[in-house]
């Protein structure tokens, strides 16, 4: 990309396409030197074009040929630059024939058609068709689509694309061919093609009107033992959206690859899905509990897409939450109905609070619609994803589960086989509940994380009891004033003995208020003593929402709280509480000390074998670094590390009999097989929850522990857990020497792999920059592997917070140097390696000028691409 050519799009100028492509028949002819790819488009004038001349976007294509309706071109009837095609006065219906060649084997950017291994593959979405061919790349143009792919008949003896098989045969020097043909118009982002010498694994599923439908998951195959998981997973999820949403799959046929060589998770191209190899591959010996569930989720996303995002799409990329934060809504209430509603919500929560608040609070911040942007890349954020699927929740919220369900049905049904907005999704939610969303919208438009400020009253003559809430929303870039926004807060009322209050006279104990003025008082009548409120509750809106509870509320909401989510909530308010000041004891000299009482609260919890082991889980579980960092004005990294520390070693020796008892209590005969069913897995992480605090006491009888469980293991989830307390023990020897076995024994599993280098480099206790520096040296490391760079430069820069923020700068540098490095080879993910230093607001003055300076002489890289100068030019002072 030429830095002249870098400029900013606004969602202001949309416009409908001059053109039409009704159909689209490509055919590949794929070399070890190169591809040459051939399309013929019927194009189609639309009624209100504005020219004459046909613009078609294409990126560093070599053109071969150009024709229409079979004559070649003269020269001068087109032009072409590094970014577009025009072709002069053409006529209204024709015929378009494109040859150009492109060069896989040299696309290291992950994007269009690119080798990963030894097999061809694409990715498209948001803007790669434009890397194969010349095109109308934007999703408001649908086509049908005919794809011919040519190969090596040795080398490449599957090939794939969208739809059904339609035609095959052998050709001459060895080569043969599969045609393919998809139904269903689609806009180009959602195009696939893969080519290689792969696993087949086959399933099938009936859907509930009775169609049997073909599963296919292909993969290298050295890993065909990893298939089961995925398809299981995705069986559940086929069943899952013809139940909650009456979606049924519409093609004869369902694949999902898996490549190495990935930027992003997965990808929903139609009836091809593409997925990192990590995101999909399981089997026992070799996968985490915790990457299980990650599989489950994903594998469901991106079969939801097929109606959230494919059959219904986006109109223009300013729309990207409408299918990614329904489609994430979507997979966090599948995920809830498969495992703990409650958990699942704690987790999505957290990321919220220590990820996209951070977002939001910072120079990338944006609204879930962005107004603009200079490369859509960069917008495959946080906010649109996670925030937008808080929107969608909120809508659910407000509507109910049937009305929302209506509403959803309303969607599909108007707008099946159409690219639309956000707009057109409120709209159905308006139609079905005769509701007005107006208001609601804002949710869409202005950026920020809300602040709601409570506070209660309560008059004992007249029996009632008030809430005030205040909301605001501070000054975000290009967003000075900020209307109130519509919210729905769920609240319920505890008495002094624990009990919910009845609210009213349905019986009801959680009521949402719906907030929609800067200042609002509600007030609840009959209240015959003073309750304690819970508000909130479920996370019902994604606001920061501050009542003046004192800890002794906090301690009776832990216990006593029918919502768990609350129960958590006011678990973390007390540990941050308590962290907090810590955090100004070190910041004074002092040694940090706990308070009793807050030990007290978690003997109970660890204790308590009532809850859900899950819950215990989550209720023992410190407020992480980053959420301590959110938290605080100007984040003293070295106070925060240190009091956590400290915190977490009084809790393993003030706790030790009951972690030992805990520990014991959940452990199994390391000959069971392994079992996935959600309490299965619970027992596992409370088991080594329990002996990952225990190592806080740096005790020598915890290291024998870990050990004998690395050496006892069966499955991986225990054999990791170990792995990881020896590593963050302070043991120096007993860390390099379980690594050094574990890698003896895994170093040919490359998702095993990249387990071992994050539990490294995430480990402040083990890896200082000269440790990191050593593992980007190693022979397994590969920069230009996403996963493996992620394993190690990303963990290392968003969890290792000691040594990423060294007071001397040296690991900003070395993250400026690959950033810089990537820049050229790999875009995307140089971009997505910037978030660190973004964040530098939240640091002294020392490490903001530090950090500055490398953002600066990132900016003074020569061509650099238009992701990272996007992210830089936002995240500078404005000088
Ligand atoms: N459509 C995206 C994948 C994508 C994102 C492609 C950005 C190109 C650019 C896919 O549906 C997705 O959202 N994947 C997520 C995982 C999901 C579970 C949230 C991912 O890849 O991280
Ligand atoms: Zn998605």
């Amino acid at each position: 990309m030429k830095e002249a050519a870098a400029k900013t799009i606004y969602l202001k100028d949309y416009r409908e396409p001059d053109f039409q492509i009704e159909r689209v028949d490509l055919t590949f002819k794929l070399f070890e030197d190169g591809t040459e790819v051939n399309s013929r488009l019927k194009l189609k004038r639309v009624a209100n074009a504005q020219s004459q001349d046909l613009f078609l976007n294409g990126d560093s294509l070599q053109l071969k040929s150009l024709g229409i309706d079979g004559r070649l071109l003269a020269e001068d009837a087109y032009t072409s630059d590094d970014e577009t095609l025009t072709v002069f006065a053409v006529p209204n219906e024709f015929e378009l024939q494109v040859v150009t060649w492109i060069k896989p084997q040299e696309n290291k950017r992950l994007e269009g058609l690119y080798k990963s291994s030894s097999m061809f593959c694409t990715q498209c979405e948001a803007e790669g068709f434009r890397h194969i061919t010349y095109y109308l790349d934007r999703p408001d143009v649908l086509s049908v689509f005919t794809t011919r792919i040519e190969a090596d008949k040795n080398k490449y003896p599957r090939l794939l694309s969208n739809g059904n098989a339609v035609d095959s045969g052998d050709l001459a020097d060895e080569r043969h061919f599969v045609t393919w043909h998809d139904p269903f118009p689609k806009p180009c982002y959602l195009f696939a093609l893969v080519a290689g010498d792969l696993h087949c694994e086959e399933d099938s599923f009936t859907t509930i009107s009775g169609r049997e439908i073909c599963l296919r998951l292909f993969v290298e195959h050295k890993n065909a033992d990893k298939c089961d998981y995925a398809i299981d997973a995705l069986k559940r999820s086929m069943r899952w959206d013809e139940e909650v949403y009456g979606r049924e799959y519409d093609l004869e046929l369902f694949m999902i690859v898996a490549v190495d060589d990935f930027n992003m998770g997965a990808m929903e191209n139609k009836g091809l899905n593409i997925f990192n190899s990590s995101c999909v591959l399981a089997k026992p010996e070799t996968t985490t509990d915790s990457a299980y569930l990650r599989i489950e989720a994903i594998v469901a996303h991106e079969y939801f897409h097929n109606w959230s995002g494919n059959r219904v799409t986006c109109r223009d990329w300013f729309q990207l939450s409408l299918k990614e934060g329904f489609t994430v809504f979507r997979d966090a209430e599948f995920s809830a109905d498969m495992n703990s509603p409650t958990v699942k919500r704690i987790e999505d929560v957290n990321l919220l609070r220590t990820a996209q608040f951070v977002e939001d609070a910072g120079p990338m911040s944006h609204p879930v619609r962005p107004s603009s942007y200079m490369e859509i890349s960069n917008f495959y954020t946080l906010t649109v994803y996670e925030k937008g699927a808080e929107v969608v929740r909120m809508l659910h919220t407000f509507l109910g589960p049937e009305k929302f369900r209506e509403g959803s049905d309303l969607y599909f049904e108007r707008h099946d086989g159409q690219a639309v907005t956000t707009d057109d999704f409120v709209a159905a939610m308006e139609a079905v509940s005769g509701r007005d969303l107006s208001q609601f919208k804002r949710w869409y438009e202005q950026s920020g994380t809300p602040e709601v400020d409570v506070s209660a009253d309560y008059n004992a003559a007249s029996e009632q009891f008030s809430l005030r809430f205040k909301q605001s929303c501070p000054a975000r870039p290009k967003q000075e004033l900020k209307q109130p926004f519509h919210m729905p807060i769920a609240i319920g009322l505890i008495d002094a003995q624990g009990n919910d209050l009845t609210l009213n006279a349905e019986g009801d104990t959680t009521t949402i208020f719906e907030l929609k003025e800067a200042e609002e008082v509600v007030t609840f009548e009959n209240i015959s003593a003073p309750p304690i409120p819970s508000l909130l509750r479920g996370f019902s809106a994604p606001v920061k929402l501050r009542y003046p509870y004192s800890d002794d509320q906090l301690l009776f909401l832990m216990a006593n709280d029918s919502d768990g989510f609350n129960r958590w909530d006011a678990s973390q308010q007390l540990a941050l509480n308590v962290l907090q000041a810590s955090i100004a004891q070190v910041q004074a000299g002092q040694a940090p000390v706990l308070p009793l009482s807050f030990i007290e609260a978690m003997r109970s919890i660890v204790s308590n074998d009532q809850l859900d082991k899950a819950m215990v889980c989550k209720l023992m579980s410190l407020p992480s670094e980053s959420y301590l960092v959110e938290q605080s004005v100007v984040a003293d990294v070295e106070a925060i590390c240190k009091a956590r520390e400290a915190a977490r070693k009084q809790l393993a020796n003030g706790l030790q009999k009951e972690l030992v008892a805990l520990y014991e209590l959940n452990r199994e005969p390391s000959s069971t097989p392994l079992d996935l069913d959600y309490a299965a897995m619970a027992k596992r992480n409370l088991k080594n929850a329990a002996l990952g605090l225990l190592m806080a006491s740096g005790e020598q009888s915890v290291i024998k522990r870990a050990q004998s469980q690395f050496q006892e293991a069966s499955n991986m989830t225990d054999q990791f857990a170990a792995l990881s307390t020896l590593v963050n023990s302070g043991d120096k020897i007993a860390a390099e020497s379980a690594l050094a076995s574990f890698y003896q024994q895994w170093k040919n599993d490359a998702q095993v792999m990249e387990q071992w280098f994050a539990v490294q480099s995430g480990s402040a206790s083990f890896a200082d920059l000269a440790h990191i520096e050593a593992l980007t040296k190693h022979k397994d490391f590969d920069v230009l592997n996403p996963n493996k760079l992620r394993s190690v430069v990303s963990v290392f820069a968003a969890q290792n917070y000691r040594h990423f923020h060294a007071e001397d700068g040296s690991a900003y540098a070395f993250l400026a140097d690959k950033i810089i490095l990537l820049d050229d080879q790999n875009p995307q993910i140089a971009s997505r390696l910037m978030t660190p230093l973004t964040r530098w607001r939240k640091y002294n003055k020392t490490r903001q000028d530090l950090m500055i300076a490398q953002l600066q002489r990132i900016q003074g890289k020569q061509n650099l691409s238009k992701d990272v100068r996007e992210v830089v030019e936002k995240s500078l002072p404005a000088s």
